[in-house]
């Protein structure tokens, strides 16, 4: 019987249902490849390869690399990609802010709120200037973040609780706690509890801990400009409605280009 190592395994049973982010970064992807400068693709936080896995699936004419600061994640994605026969992907355990790559990518993406992990304006800052760096001279990046839900932003305390079952008829209760709310710094920290019940009775804990920051538009825009890269497309939904028409809070997906230095 297989037994979980830990949270990182867990991960793609959580969001199984979460596919239309995927089909948007293949869009984009796909809309721009003819003009990239090469063939040089990198997800940024790239987890378990949720999204990036089936993208690479689909262009084995690019290189993908996957970058991650938690090990687990990325060993899911190895083990993954190697189970699906995925051979054009390198991956690097490393923390975006201390990564370097002279051959430069034409193409960066951060799906899934990977930028709430800073926790001010000054680790975007960082964040952003260093995903800067590694784009070519007409990069492209293309992230999303959680557009500040004001009716969210309260609620304290037990936020989700629900069950799963994965392939093996094992069932795994998931609980989030959003606590210590820093209305100043605009920071809270989340506490994700999973519990798994095998099928012969036995039992696992893992848990997730993590603090997040949140980052209004005209922030996260500013951010942008001042490293340079410049906000093409504003989207406030994954089929593309821009940022305002949709339904409330929606997203905040930003499809940014390097600007080209004056010569
Ligand atoms: C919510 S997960 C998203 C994973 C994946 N992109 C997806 O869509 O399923 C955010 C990931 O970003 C990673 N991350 C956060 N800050 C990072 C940084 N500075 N450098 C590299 N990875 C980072 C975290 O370790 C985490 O795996």
């Amino acid at each position: 019987m297989k037994r979980y190592k830990n949270a990182s395994e867990l991960y793609d049973i959580f969001y199984a249902e979460r596919k239309e982010d995927i089909a948007f970064y293949n869009q984009v992807l796909t809309k721009y490849k003819p003009v990239l400068d090469n063939n040089r693709i990198v997800e940024i936080g790239a987890g378990t390869g949720r999204v990036l896995l089936p993208i690479a699936a689909r262009h084995p004419d690019l290189e993908f690399h996957a970058i991650d600061v938690i090990g687990d994640e990325i060993a899911v994605l190895k083990q993954k990609a190697e189970e699906q026969g995925i051979d054009n992907i390198v991956t690097h355990v490393a923390d975006i802010n201390a990564f370097s790559d002279k051959e430069k990518f034409s193409f960066a993406f951060a799906p899934f709120r990977v930028l709430q992990h800073c926790q001010s304006v000054e680790e975007m800052n960082r964040f952003v200037n260093s995903t800067k760096n590694n784009l070519t001279e007409n990069g492209r990046f293309v992230f999303d973040l959680f557009n500040p839900w004001i009716h969210m932003l309260v609620r304290e305390g037990v936020v989700f609780d629900g069950n799963y079952y994965d392939k093996e008829g094992n069932l795994i209760n998931r609980r989030v706690e959003i606590n210590k709310r820093d209305y100043f710094k605009q920071t809270q920290n989340i506490e994700e509890y999973y519990t798994v019940r095998y099928t012969d009775g036995q039992t696992d804990k893992f848990e997730w801990l993590y603090t997040t920051g949140y980052f209004f538009k005209d922030t996260a825009s500013m951010v942008l400009e001042k490293n340079d890269l410049s906000v093409e497309n504003l989207y406030g939904h994954f089929d593309r409605t821009p940022f305002g028409k949709g339904e409330y809070p929606g997203e905040l997906i930003f499809d940014c280009l390097k600007k080209r230095k004056e010569r």
